[in-house]
């Protein structure tokens, strides 16, 4: 017989008719994700699951006896609660490498669009409102031969620094936990304490995961210490930002815009502040969401379900719940 599974988001045919050859699979069948609430239901019978991003806590756990893997559909994997799935025995795997190019697109697609002005000026456009080119409102600030400081230097920041260093001659900081020398030399980065890059760059990145040590790591402090012209770009989680403090810091001008993929409420409420703000790029979370990527991280989340279920040790078990 095989083994019961619960794929919690649709994926392509394809992957579906992948994970078919190994296990029996029961999946959503609405247009976007199961939820929470909905996952518990169908937890009770089923040794696996394919998920992107819904808690993966105690309680979920509980009604789940027979779980043995969790297959994020994502690299990020806060939704995990580390300490219970240890406690339960529960694996949990990711899915980094497949998106960091798309990513680190999106992100220069942010630093572009913030900088230039690009979603306020296509309104601009679009209202009739284009009278000359000269009024100052229209001037945007230059990415090219600027500073970025990227926090955080992962595979995705060091996607962002090669773009950044090679296409746009940009010099770039970066802060992590460790230093990187490697990476100093082959891509011409420097390496900075988290106080000295937010107050030498015109672009500040962050691209960190979100962990206890990282929550709300940018909060009013960080924010008054940057540039009066600078533009803050998060594509991390919405939580490593004080969210208050960022609106606070664009309310009093203390920094002149941002670009934002990921937000404290997800999806954010019609009454955020951030909402009116011209000089604010909003996109929803869609960071590694071409159609390519999408169907590579499926893939390569069935591979890591499958593995686990067939006994062997798949290649993206998170490092947390690495034995
Ligand atoms: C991830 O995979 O964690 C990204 O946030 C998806 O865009």
């Amino acid at each position: 017989m095989k083994t019961k599974i619960y794929i919690a988001k649709k994926i392509p045919s394809h992957v579906e008719e992948y994970i078919g050859k190994y296990c029996d699979y029961e999946k959503y069948e609405g247009e976007d994700a199961a939820g929470y609430e909905e996952l518990l239901s169908k937890l009770h019978d089923k040794e696996g699951v394919m998920l992107s991003g819904t808690k993966v806590d105690k309680n979920l756990l509980e009604c789940a006896p027979l779980l043995k893997v969790v297959s994020n559909i994502s690299v990020g994997y806060n939704n995990f609660d580390i300490g219970a799935m240890k406690e339960k025995g529960v694996m949990g795997t990711n899915t980094p490498g497949v998106l960091n190019d798309t990513v680190a697109d999106l992100i220069f697609a942010l630093i572009l669009s913030a900088a230039r002005k690009i979603v306020e000026m296509d309104s601009y456009v679009r209202e009739g409102k284009w009278i000359s080119t000269d009024a100052e409102k229209m001037f945007g600030k230059d990415v090219h031969h600027s500073t970025l400081g990227i926090i955080g230097m992962g595979r995705i920041g060091q996607d962002v620094a090669k773009r950044a260093r090679f296409g746009f001659d940009m010099d770039v900081l970066y802060y992590n936990r460790k230093r990187k020398a490697e990476v100093e030399e082959k891509l011409g980065v420097k390496y900075a304490d988290l106080n000295t890059l937010l107050r030498q760059s015109d672009f500040v990145l962050v691209m960190t995961s979100l962990t206890d040590e990282t929550y709300h790591m940018i909060d009013e402090e960080q924010f008054n210490l940057m540039k009066r012209d600078a533009i803050f770009i998060n594509v991390s989680r919405g939580a490593t930002v004080n969210e208050k403090a960022l609106i606070k810091a664009l309310e009093e001008k203390k920094i002149s815009g941002a670009g934002l993929d990921v937000y404290e409420k997800e999806p954010i409420d019609m009454d955020n502040p951030l909402i009116k703000m011209p000089n604010v790029v909003l996109t929803p979370h869609i960071g590694s969401a071409t159609k390519k990527t999408r169907n590579d991280m499926a893939m390569l989340a069935a591979q890591n379900l499958v593995k686990a279920l067939c006994g062997e040790i798949p290649p993206n078990i998170v490092p947390e719940l690495k034995a």
